[in-house]
């Protein structure tokens, strides 16, 4: 990636850098891919730069949203109310209320006393709410154990078996109408068979389901698509068609059925990066530390997940090489971007960019340690 290095200068770092001309390109991809019956609502837990939100809105996207916050960054955004969806295991009274006056498009409703609370709330404003249950469909993503989330033991979703008897609870509700159903199975998926999996189960239930009599008018697939984190040139765009094939391929949609898809990192993650520069660098007694003002609390991945980012030194790209731990100014041994890295020699002052970082990035940074939060700037 090329990078406007001289308007870098006179910006405070550390802050993210979007490339707002890859992630067009990515969001046309995606486009391309999209069968008539296919809608994407994009995982706004992701990334929620504003300039970000305004290019997948004007793409014409939907967004899915976990907490009022985002919902009301996406309608700030310009997403149409219809088209946002609401997940979540624990939405509180004020979000819900936000969801129905709003007009949101569905409510992902993952217990039934959920149900309960929304039935209720959506009577007293004289409204029905659009329910979707997300059920736990047991399908293990094959990824780190943290971004798991379809497994049995995990705490999202409904169980499978009593998918029919919260279906039957909704229907005979005044005030909710059910649409479908959601699943989601995990995050940084690189291999398809997961989803062949999760297209497998979606079909062992529907056919329960076409038994009962019951009809499902809408199903949501949740994200999970991965990216490429060792080599983000060389695959700025993830392999959407091999995605969407996979669906297609696998899941027998019915008559006028709607498929629905939450992609978050595949959509943001390769247009990002953590610009830091170089403080210090330090010869320890068997490391050479190159110090970088950034922290775990800008980029938080590599401390809690061991996540990989590739680090690309932008100032001197055509140094000889030396090798690094890159680490940040936080007091904690855990403050560490990557040990033993070989890039091209770096010295103080000079502009490093963290790759990949546009997904899960800015957005999970903290405060900790009384840092100012990381700036995003896009199209400098
Ligand atoms: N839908 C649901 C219900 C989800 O829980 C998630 C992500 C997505 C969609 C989007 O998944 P994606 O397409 O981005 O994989 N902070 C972690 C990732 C957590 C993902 C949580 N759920 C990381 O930095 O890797």
């Amino acid at each position: 990636m090329a990078f406007p290095i001289e308007k870098f200068q006179d910006i405070r770092t550390p802050f993210y850098y979007y490339d707002t001309a890859l992630l067009d390109n990515t969001l046309n991809a995606i486009k391309a891919e999209l069968r008539p019956d296919y809608h994407m609502h994009y995982a706004v837990k992701a990334c929620t730069n504003p300039t970000v939100l305004k290019h997948i809105a004007d793409a014409g996207f939907g967004c899915d949203c976990v907490s009022g916050g985002e919902i009301q960054a996406c309608l700030d955004a310009g997403f149409k109310a219809e088209d946002i969806v609401f997940a979540g295991v624990g939405k509180s009274d004020w979000e819900i209320e936000l969801g129905l006056d709003a007009g949101i498009g569905f409510f992902n409703v993952e217990s039934i006393p959920e149900l309960e609370v929304i039935n209720e709330m959506a009577g007293q404003k004289g409204k029905t709410a659009r329910v979707s249950f997300r059920i736990n469909p047991n399908v293990g993503a094959h990824t780190h154990a943290n971004i798991t989330t379809g497994l049995a033991e995990n705490k999202f979703g409904i169980a499978m078996e009593d998918m029919e008897k919260v279906i039957r609870l909704a229907q005979d509700m005044p005030n909710v109408e059910f649409v479908g159903l959601h699943f989601h199975i995990g995050s940084q998926l690189l291999v398809m068979d997961d989803f062949v999996q999760l297209c497998q189960r979606i079909n062992e239930l529907q056919a329960q389901l076409d038994k009962a009599g019951i009809s499902i008018p809408n199903i949501n697939v949740g994200g999970g698509l991965g990216i490429d984190y060792q080599d983000p040139d060389g695959n700025p765009i993830p392999n959407f068609k091999a995605y969407f094939d996979t669906y297609a391929n696998g899941i027998q949609l019915r008559e006028g059925q709607h498929l629905h898809f939450e992609l978050g990192r595949a959509v943001v993650g390769q247009c990002g990066s953590l610009i830091t520069k170089v403080l210090y660098i330090k010869q320890g007694s068997v490391k050479k530390f190159a110090i970088v003002d950034a922290g775990f609390t800008d980029l938080i991945r590599p401390a809690l997940y061991d996540a990989y980012h590739c680090i690309q030194n932008i100032s001197s790209p055509d140094a000889p090489n030396d090798t690094y731990d890159v680490v940040g100014p936080i007091c904690e041994s855990s403050d560490v971007f990557i040990k033993d890295y070989t890039m091209p020699q770096t010295r103080r002052g000079e502009l490093l960019a963290i790759r990949s970082a546009g997904a899960y990035g800015e957005i999970m940074a903290s405060q900790y340690n009384c840092r100012q939060l990381p700036k995003g700037y896009c199209d400098l």
